[in-house]
Parts: structure tokens; sequence; C-alpha cells
């Protein structure tokens, strides 16, 4: 196993302030660069604070921005970098900082809780819902979300504003909602709940000018705009012009 001298930069503080450190530290082969931040933990800077659980790409918690680039620490392998370049890890920036690399990354729970939840529909029974596999398939991919919040943090909507996150509930919330829009069986319609216009009134859809980032920083490699944004803007389009037609439609595919 061939080890190196890697050059680290990272950011310490609280909320108060901070600035980067700089580090030299060990790397063996197959390192990620979470690794090496424990490397920095064990040897250098004990009280160094990350976020971390699975080690394995699966519970979104070790987000933070390397080269300033939003990305999982845990997923990050060192052979991507050259040996002589520098590290740069800081925490997200579109959230408050707690303490070094760590984040409150409260807002995403707060824009979670303004989703209303999926309504059963009336007379089904858990266990007797029936839905084509097409209409598995599709919310499928957005199943994958390990919530790292990635997305969140790159969109440029609430990156460099943090007045618009009243408004916005970012990639993450809004491809929740059409997730549920576009389930068969969400009987939300029946209750008076519209949820493409409400994504556009309630959620802040049209600030999103599909610009792609949270697609590209997805470490689940969920086609978040294509596949949820885009969509959701083109029901909510056809439902601001024609409201009948999509109520048509909802009934018709219920029916069948
Ligand atoms: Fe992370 Fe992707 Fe989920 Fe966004 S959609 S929170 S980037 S897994
Ligand atoms: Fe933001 Fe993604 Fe739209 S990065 S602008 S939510 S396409
Ligand atoms: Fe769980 Fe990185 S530690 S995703």
């Amino acid at each position: 196993m061939s080890s190196y001298e890697a050059r680290f930069r990272v950011w310490r503080g609280d909320q108060h302030g901070g600035g980067l450190r700089d580090f030299t530290v060990e790397v063996n082969d197959g390192e990620v660069v979470l690794d090496v931040v424990h490397r920095l933990q064990a040897t250098q800077a004990p009280d160094l604070a990350v976020r971390w659980n699975c080690k394995a790409g699966k519970c979104g918690s070790c987000s933070a921005e390397i080269n300033g680039r939003p990305r999982l620490l845990c997923m990050t392998r060192m052979s991507v970098f050259d040996r002589s370049e520098t590290v740069t890890v800081t925490p997200l920036r579109a959230f408050p900082v707690i303490r070094d690399l760590v984040t409150d990354v409260g807002f995403n729970y707060r824009k979670a809780r303004e989703i209303p939840a999926f309504v059963p529909p009336a007379g089904v029974g858990p266990g007797e819902y029936r839905m084509f596999q097409e209409d598995v398939d599709r919310p499928q991919e957005f199943r994958k979300c390990i919530e790292c919040f990635l997305c969140q943090d790159t969109c440029h909507v609430v990156r460099d504003h943090e007045e618009n996150k009243q408004a916005f509930a970012g990639p993450r919330y809004l491809m929740r909602v059409a997730e549920l829009d576009m389930h068969p069986l969400d009987a939300a319609a029946e209750t008076g709940l519209d949820r493409s216009s409400a994504a556009r009134k309630e959620h802040g859809l049209g600030y999103c000018n599909i610009t792609k980032c949270c697609t590209e920083v997805c470490p689940e490699g969920i086609r978040i705009t294509d596949n949820a944004l885009i969509p959701l803007k083109e029901r909510a389009a056809d439902r601001a012009y024609d409201p009948l037609v999509w109520l048509g439609s909802k009934i018709r595919r219920r029916r069948s």
C-alpha cells in the first residue's frame, strides 16, 4: 500500500466566525476524503466537528463542500485529486454553521413539513391499492433520495439569497410535490388541494429556472430537473390554463 502526504485546507469556526486552516496529512491508497478528515481528528485536530454516520453514501449526513463543490465526504475518493493539489473542505454554504463542517440543516425539515402528505383514496384499504407499473416506476427514482441536501445547497435560488428561503422549498421538496402530484391514487384534489398550483403559489416553483445544478450534484443520480421539476412546471401551466382538463385526466386515470 502506498501513501503520501496531502495538503488539506479545512474551515474551522462557528456561528461567530472562523477561517481556513492548513494541514498536512497522510493519505493511503483507496481512501476517501472522510478517512482523511478522521485522520486529522485522530492526529492533529481532535475537536474538529464533522457529521457522518454510514460511510457508505446512504445516510446523507456527511455533506460538505470540497474545493467549492457540494459533495459527500464519504463518497469522494482521494484519487480524483492530483497529489500536489490542496484539497479544501468547507461546510455547506447555504445553511448556517454550527461548528467547523457541521451546519444547521433545519431549513430542509421545515420545508418538508410544509408539504401536505399523501391523501389515501376513500374506500380502499392498505394492501388494496392497485397501480400501473409505470406509475410505480416514475416516483421510485425520487424515493432513492438520501436527504443529503446537496441539491438544496447548490441551487442558486437560495445559495446566495437568504431572502428567498421563505418562499422557495428547493429542488428536494419540489421533487416531493411532483412525486405526490404524479401519484394516481393521491386524493388531495378531492380535499380541494391542487398540488401543482400549490407548488407554484406556496413552494416557489417559479423561482426555478431549470439550471440543473441540483441534478449535477445529486449523489443518487436522480434526474431532479428533467423528471420532477420540468413535468411539475408543465402540469402547473396546464392547470393554470385549463383546470378542467387536469381534473378530467386525474379522474380518468384513477378509474382506469
Ligand atoms: Fe441529496 Fe439527491 Fe436527495 Fe437532493 S435529491 S437531497 S441531492 S439525494
Ligand atoms: Fe435550482 Fe435545480 Fe431549478 S438548481 S434553479 S432547482 S433546476
Ligand atoms: Fe453517510 Fe456519507 S457518512 S452518506
